[in-house]
């Protein structure tokens, strides 16, 4: 079966998610809490573009040759890299943009961007692991291992 983990990004999102959560929390809010979560949510943003990148350019195309039938499916997942790269950038500029006063003054945006990041990225690692072992049946081994190979080295 095709395995496609996305264990490092996994564990920026529940890093940035315990960073967005202490902005609620007056003991925690501070200026350097908000600096660190726009430079984490910086880093996670900046892996995410290389990790879809990686995708976009060298799996999908060769899986999409391999199975031309399930282009319409990996056309989707690539459609979701771009709600889900969007929304943390809404997350880095809407941090950028605010001072800690104002950002603790209205945390609705900041929240409700993050939300959406997070809803969304977690919808796309359960469909992609899910399309992964479903095409998996339908290759050969060698194709397999051609495909395994071309995943090696993503985040
Ligand atoms: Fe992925
Ligand atoms: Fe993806």
């Amino acid at each position: 079966m095709l395995v496609h983990d996305h264990d490092i990004l996994s564990s920026q999102v529940e890093h940035v998610t315990a960073l967005v959560r202490g902005l609620t929390n007056p003991a925690l809010n501070s200026n350097s809490l908000c600096a660190e979560l726009i430079q984490q949510a910086e880093l996670l943003r900046d892996q995410l573009l290389e990790h879809f990148g990686f995708e976009e350019e060298g799996a999908f195309p060769f899986l999409a040759d391999l199975i031309p039938s399930e282009k319409a499916n990996i056309n989707a997942l690539s459609s979701a890299h771009d709600s889900i790269a969007g929304a943390i950038s809404q997350v880095v500029q809407l941090g950028r943009l605010a001072s800690r006063e104002t950002l603790t003054a209205d945390l609705g945006p900041i929240i409700n961007a993050y939300d959406r990041f997070y809803t969304a990225f977690s919808a796309h690692v359960q469909a992609e692991a899910e399309f992964l072992s479903r095409v998996s049946s339908a290759l050969d081994d060698n194709q397999r291992r051609a495909v395994e190979e071309r995943m090696r080295g993503v985040l």
